[in-house]
């Protein structure tokens, strides 16, 4: 996929808001922060967050990290609260994301948090990152910007190696001063979870906390029946590839093959993917099962076919 020129735009303010700008009208622009160079959408925009798993070709839907420009902001979509409050007060800005609860009227895209009720935010501790957020006065979703597979971009050089002509710009202000991605914790009720080794070392934060972080890997409580499941899955049973529904099932259309709801009447898989979760939580609330229509399996459309998969297994739960 080249569908677009790259522009190469500098740290000066005229160039940030140019950058700013394209974000707003849903483009993609990769940005400096202390960790890596991230592909940055406007985090209330489907479709313009679908466009990040586009360009990086990801043939799953990982929750992104929210990047915001202060703890105002964090609190716009998100409750920070006891030692999440404390660890945003002690490392922000800085490479550290917090896995924290949405508040409702959170206006964040539901792609950008794979459905889930909870979401990863940090505040970059970098200058030009810090601007960005600034001039756009809204949430960046942002994963490192490489192909998926590749290692991260450490400079505006690495970004263009891997995404020239897949997104609208990329900000070249040098090398990245930590090189590594941030570090995310979680909280399993009170309990606060290392979900990723990062940037931020953990004693730094067990120090911070005076307590042990539990890790992902291990102890039961983290096991916990759903808790921390980094997927949202329906309650209702799913089931794929339906030419039509059974009697009983809602169906879930694309394209010419309409249903209760569609994710893309025009067969967009840009669309599908940005509409995707929250297509499922509105029939997921109904008790019925639900069958999806065919969704072509290329680009995006891989993708959105992952997420269904998931969501049609059986459950171990
Ligand atoms: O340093 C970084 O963190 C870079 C720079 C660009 O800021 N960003 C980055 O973002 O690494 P990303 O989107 O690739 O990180 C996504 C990871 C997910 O794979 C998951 O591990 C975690 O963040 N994550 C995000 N939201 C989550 C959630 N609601 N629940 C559990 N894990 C979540
Ligand atoms: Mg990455």
């Amino acid at each position: 996929m080249q569908d677009r020129e790259t522009q190469i735009l500098t740290a000066s303010d005229r160039d940030l808001d140019r950058a700013a700008q394209i974000l707003a009208d849903g483009g993609l622009v990769s940005f400096p922060t202390e960790t890596v160079y991230g592909l940055g959408a406007d985090a209330r925009q489907g479709r313009a967050v679908a466009g990040i798993f586009a360009a990086k070709d990801r043939p799953s839907f990982n929750p992104l990290i929210v990047h915001v420009a202060s703890l105002d902001q964090a609190r716009r979509h998100a409750r920070l609260d006891g030692d999440a409050l404390r660890l945003a007060q002690t490392f922000w800005p800085g490479p550290l994301t917090l896995v924290v609860p949405l508040i409702d009227g959170h206006g964040l895209s539901e792609l950008v948090t794979a459905g889930l009720p909870t979401v990863g935010l940090r505040m970059p501790d970098h200058p030009v990152a810090q601007k960005l957020l600034k001039a756009l006065d809204g949430p960046i979703a942002a994963p490192s910007a490489n192909p998926s597979g590749r290692i991260s971009p450490t400079t505006a050089q690495h970004v263009l190696a891997g995404l020239d002509g897949r997104i609208d710009a990329v900000i070249d202000a040098g090398p990245c001063a930590v090189g590594l991605e941030s570090t995310i914790v979680g909280f399993d009720g009170d309990t606060p979870i290392l979900l990723r080794p990062g940037g931020l070392p953990a004693e730094a934060i067990e120090a911070a906390l005076s307590r042990p972080l539990a890790r992902w890997e291990d102890g039961s409580a983290i096991n916990a029946p759903g808790q921390l499941s980094s997927h949202y899955a329906p309650d209702a049973s799913v089931r794929l590839n339906a030419e039509t529904p059974a009697p009983g099932e809602l169906y879930l259309g694309f394209g010419d093959r309409d249903g209760d709801l569609n994710l893309s009447p025009s067969g967009d898989l840009v669309e599908a993917a940005a509409r995707l979760f929250a297509c499922l939580h509105m029939l997921d609330g109904q008790g019925k099962p639900i069958a999806v229509a065919p969704i072509p399996d290329t680009g995006l459309g891989r993708a959105i076919n992952d997420r269904l998969k998931r969501a049609a297994a059986p459950r171990t739960l």
